[in-house]
């Protein structure tokens, strides 16, 4: 977004990050993620100010990545550095920096020593979260000492003179009692910003932006999900009724969602809603299929195949397809870029290879919105909240769900299971109030007695997890009525299944999805 009001967030490799931009969002203002080398290519006069993040190096590190301080000075745009920004700042303009023994970790109390609006409205005392090894133990000369912990002397500074401050400890995190506040002086006080930021705002200029399409053929692949019905909501702004959805039902999908998806739109006056049943061909290749990634490369490989082939189809009947619409978030926009860089390639999300793949042009209209933006313009388009609050679904839907080596019997018994989950977190009313709930089958038996008999069967895992955005999940501290109540009717009305467990493992270690 060149021309909309903005902060850059620096980042450094720090899963705060995201959480530093999307907290800056929700106070009004747009923010948007770099890499240090970015910066002075995006740098423009609606650049209103900078925050250097954190990030998991020490800046003795002979890769610990760095800025050219002397150019982002002269730029005279405020800077704020948080956490290893802090020390960046300290270390290249000449203060001390330590490593220290120990680290300071969790909720410590911050004295303020100075005076200053980056503290405006903040009591003498209050709560930081911290999470650093090394220390500043002096400021560069011009610097101010704000304020200290017990044991970093120089836990916040300031150079009003330069426009630059910084803070050891981490404003983004709710554990800091007046973080927001500190972020919203910085932003309001300091940058000048004027606010008013709205997601959907974005939209209607990505609509704008793009409305030279019009008249062009486009498809989406909808899946009844929030994103990718946002998606096709917003371009249909843009193509009218030259956009087509498509939806696959490749077998791994919800059985209930292929006539959902059908009736919702064409309720909505889409007038081009095409259902296409491929099942044979995704159970021919994957049955019988056991690790992961091989998993979802064959799953890819077929939706595109399935995908381009549809294209030909429709190319023959309306003419040749430009556009292909994505629901790409923003999460996933930087992730794709950037994981190389700093992190190790996880799982191979099938949203990020089609990305990769497609023939046609990729229109991707909430590139630049998170999962709760999305949810937002979802309600300003009028999309019922029976949509937009849906739970994430995976691309390759519970073909990521069945553990170890694929089969009928294995699929059979996760679509059931998980149909019981979702009813029963509705019946509870806390379908809405959690990220993602689903249960996935694991390729274990396990022995049991039903009426007197023997049993040997399959292993049930429920996993109930909240969540931002996906990057990092916590299990659920769910009542054990509702846990008891989704195991037993697991277990009375899921043929073949004779244990079922409650997945107590967050993100990380874990991933949300089992495969
Ligand atoms: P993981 O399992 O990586 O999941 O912790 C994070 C979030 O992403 C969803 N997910 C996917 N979404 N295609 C998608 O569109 C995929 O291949 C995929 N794999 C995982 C997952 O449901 C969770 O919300």
């Amino acid at each position: 977004m060149r021309d909309v009001e903005k902060i850059l967030v620096v980042e450094f490799g720090s899963q705060y990050s995201h959480l530093i931009v999307k907290r800056i969002r929700r106070l009004g203002v747009y923010a948007e993620l770099v890499y240090p080398d970015e910066i002075l290519d995006v740098v423009n006069e609606s650049v209103k100010g900078i925050i250097l993040s954190g990030g998991p190096l020490s800046v003795y590190d002979p890769d610990s990545p760095k800025v050219n301080m002397d150019l982002l000075l002269n730029l005279g745009i405020p800077v704020l550095g948080i956490c290893y920004g802090h020390q960046l700042i300290a270390h290249q303009l000449g203060g001390e920096v330590v490593g220290g023994d120990v680290g300071e970790y969790g909720g410590v109390e911050f004295n303020l020593r100075n005076s200053h609006v980056l503290f405006k409205g903040i009591p003498l005392k209050s709560i930081v979260w911290m999470s650093h090894k090394d220390l500043v133990v002096k400021p560069p000369k011009q610097f101010v000492v704000l304020g200290s912990t017990r044991y970093t002397e120089v836990a916040a500074m300031a150079n009003d003179e330069d426009k630059i401050y910084s803070v050891q400890f981490h404003p983004e995190v709710v554990h800091t009692e007046y973080g927001v506040k500190i972020l919203e002086n910085f932003i309001y006080e300091i940058c000048g910003c004027k606010g008013g930021y709205n997601p959907f705002d974005i939209v209607k200029r990505f609509v704008e932006e793009n409305i030279d399409k019009k008249g062009c053929n486009a498809l989406i692949a909808v899946s009844g999900g929030v994103d990718s019905t946002v998606t096709a909501f917003i371009l249909r702004r843009i193509f009218g009724d030259d956009l087509h959805l498509v939806y696959i039902d490749t077998g791994f999908t919800r059985d209930r969602d292929r006539e959902f998806v059908y009736n919702f739109f064409r309720k909505s006056g889409f007038k081009n809603v095409h259902i296409i049943d491929r099942k044979k061909v995704f159970y021919k290749e994957l049955m019988g299929a056991s690790d992961p990634e091989v998993k979802r490369s064959i799953f890819s490989q077929i939706y595109f195949q399935v995908l381009n082939e549809f294209i030909h189809q429709l190319e023959e009947k309306y003419g040749e397809f430009k556009y292909l619409g994505q629901g790409t978030l923003y999460p996933d926009v930087v992730e794709t870029g950037r994981t190389s860089k700093y992190t190790d390639k996880i799982k191979s999300h099938h949203n990020v290879a089609f990305r990769e793949l497609s023939r046609l042009e990729l229109i991707e209209p909430l590139k630049y919105l998170y999962k709760d933006e999305v949810r937002e313009v979802a309600k300003s388009l009028g999309i019922p909240s029976e949509v937009y609050m849906r739970h994430p679904f995976p691309g390759p839907g519970y073909l990521v769900r069945i553990v170890g080596k694929v089969d009928m019997e294995k699929l059979r018994i996760v679509k059931e299971a998980d149909k019981i989950v979702e009813e029963e977190l509705k019946r509870f009313n806390i379908y809405e109030k959690i990220w993602q709930g689903f249960a996935a089958v694991l390729d274990v038996k396990t022995v049991g007695v039903k009426g007197d008999k023997r049993t040997y069967e399959y292993v049930v895992a429920i996993r109930l997890v909240e969540s931002e955005d996906g990057m990092t999940a916590k299990h659920a501290d769910i009542s054990s009525d509702i846990l008891t109540s989704i195991a037993r009717r697991i277990l009375d009305e899921v043929d073949g299944v004779n244990r079922v467990l409650y997945d107590l493992s967050d993100k990380p270690p874990a991933t949300i999805e089992f495969e």
